[in-house]
């Protein structure tokens, strides 16, 4: 991986001139059956970002209470996009068209306008959220003609976990952010995925945000190297894990995974790039990004 990163041909990615990143942006697009990507530094930098890029300051976003962007992005979304949060129940990281149809809205003299819907998946405690779950939620977003985002920070987790293509889970929502550092072997970086026009504007928004980059290609040139990792290596090596997981004892380790079409939890062990931490000296007691 770190020869990959020395050997790759680098550019400015501002201009559109980084032959490895252009090439990690077309094949992350083509992985989720979505037009464009653009690469960015972190997953809290792709979320923030979207939010950024979907919706006026001022309007609202409705998302889950125990999401990522609400419980650890440091509340950017008002800083950033300026826009306000509508945190609703999402009982095991799954929202449901009734809760959000109950709280939509349009301007008036009270009240924002909702702008965008934000879903994750695999959601951040390790569920993955059913298809049939999130076909719903686009119904609704349809009828109001809303966008979807989702968090994909561990969307090929997810996809593997509930035997579908992450292109399935992408088909569903509007854009994606996928971390390329986690489980995918690159040392930073993420993807915002969706359609051309949306991307477009996107990298407009980027560079306001401070993220565009020089010589961005070597960190992606690990994730180009990873291609192989995630086609060949990682699948097996992650099923096999799964039936190796034991039912759980120490109350950490979850036990066998239920059906997948219902929606399941990630092993801890599939859980990438996650800092355990002992919860009453705040030490971080293990560390992977496997
Ligand atoms: C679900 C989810 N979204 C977004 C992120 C943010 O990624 P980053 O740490 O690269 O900002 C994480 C990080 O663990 C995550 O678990």
């Amino acid at each position: 991986m770190r020869e990959a990163m020395a050997r790759a041909e680098v550019g400015d990615d501002v201009y559109g001139d980084d032959p490895t990143v252009n090439k990690l942006e077309k094949l992350g697009a083509a992985m989720l059956g979505k037009e464009a990507a653009v690469f960015v530094p972190s997953g809290t930098f792709g979320n923030q970002l979207s939010l950024f890029t979907w919706c006026g300051r001022g309007t609202e976003v409705i998302l889950g209470e125990e999401c990522h962007i609400i419980q650890h992005e440091a509340g950017a979304a008002s800083i950033i996009a300026g826009v306000q949060t509508r945190p609703i129940p999402a009982p095991d990281g799954v929202l449901t068209a009734r809760a959000i149809s109950e709280r939509l809205r349009r301007q008036d003299l009270h009240a924002p306008s909702t702008s965008l819907i934000c879903m994750e998946n695999a959601h951040s405690t390790g569920r993955t959220v059913p298809l049939a779950a999130m076909d719903e939620v686009r119904e609704v977003a349809d009828q109001w003609k809303l966008p979807i985002h989702l968090d994909g920070a561990r969307i090929f987790n997810a996809a593997i976990a509930m035997g579908c293509e992450a292109k399935d889970i992408a088909a569903r929502v509007d854009s994606v952010m996928l971390c390329l550092s986690k489980g995918l072997c690159a040392p930073v970086g993420s993807l915002l995925v969706g359609k051309k026009k949306f991307i477009q504007e996107a990298r407009l928004k980027r560079k306001i945000m401070g993220g565009g980059g020089t010589a961005t290609g070597r960190p992606s040139a690990a994730f180009r190297r990873a291609e192989y990792i995630f086609h060949r290596v990682w699948p097996n090596r992650t099923s096999a894990r799964i039936s190796r997981i034991p039912p759980s004892k120490d109350g950490q380790t979850p036990g066998p995974m239920p059906a997948v079409s219902d929606g399941g939890i990630l092993p801890l062990r599939m859980m990438t790039n996650k800092a355990m931490r002992n919860t009453r000296t705040d030490a971080a007691i293990s560390y992977t990004n496997t």
